[in-house]
């Protein structure tokens, strides 16, 4: 099984991505820890992604498409994988075709979980009291949120021209909400 899963800032896209992936045996990727990684690790891509995030930016996605295109030929994305924060933009969705196409995958749904406004800022506000992430502070978040909706929400309407998207209400219990995204996804 292959997924994308898109929503806001919070909504627990990684959340509930690491559930699916557990269920179906599959790998997750969030671009978000992968280039938290890299910084962590004082890399080229670290270095440079640093200053987007720290921003609530998008960083460039030819930075995103070149680390995707390497990491889905890996060994472990055979079986498949959960998306987790990408593609974000246009340039991505329509380099990904690309990338899935030369691997001859097709993707099974794109799943947008939803969830409101003052939820997802007092999620993030919340987890910035522990989480070390340096975007999770009140001014980063509302960019973050802006940046969502301005680049990366209009991917759900280039999705359901394809017929991919299972829209997902993202509020109430983790566990309830892995349910319905199983119920619609099996
Ligand atoms: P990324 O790491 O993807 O961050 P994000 O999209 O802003 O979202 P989060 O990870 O904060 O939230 P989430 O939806 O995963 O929710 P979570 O499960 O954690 O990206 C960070 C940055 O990296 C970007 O701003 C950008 O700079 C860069 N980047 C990444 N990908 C990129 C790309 N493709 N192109 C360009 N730049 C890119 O849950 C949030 C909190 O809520 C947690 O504390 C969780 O425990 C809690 N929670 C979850 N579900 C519930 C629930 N049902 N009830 C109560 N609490 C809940
Ligand atoms: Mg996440």
């Amino acid at each position: 099984m292959r997924f994308i899963f898109i929503g806001p800032p919070g909504v627990g896209k990684g959340t509930q991505a690491k559930r699916i992936c557990d269920h179906f045996g599959i790998v997750h990727l969030s671009t978000g820890d992968i280039l938290r990684d890299e910084i962590s690790n004082n890399s080229s891509v670290g270095q440079s992604a640093k200053i987007f995030i720290d921003a609530g930016k998008l960083v460039p996605d030819d930075v995103l498409l070149n680390m995707m295109s390497g990491r889905l030929t890996q060994d472990d994305c055979i079986n498949g994988y959960c998306l987790d924060g990408f593609p974000r933009t246009i340039a991505q969705a329509e380099g990904l075709e690309h990338i899935l196409s030369d691997l001859n995958q097709s993707l099974d749904a794109v799943v947008s979980i939803a969830a409101d406004e003052e939820e997802l800022i007092n999620r993030l506000v919340l987890r910035g009291t522990t989480s070390g992430r340096t975007d999770d502070t009140s001014e980063i978040i509302r960019q973050r949120l802006e940046v969502y909706m301005k680049q990366t929400e209009p991917l759900i309407a280039f999705y359901e021209k394809l017929n991919m998207v299972k829209t997902i209400d993202g509020m109430g219990e983790i566990n309830d909400i892995t349910e319905r995204i199983l119920k619609t996804v099996s």
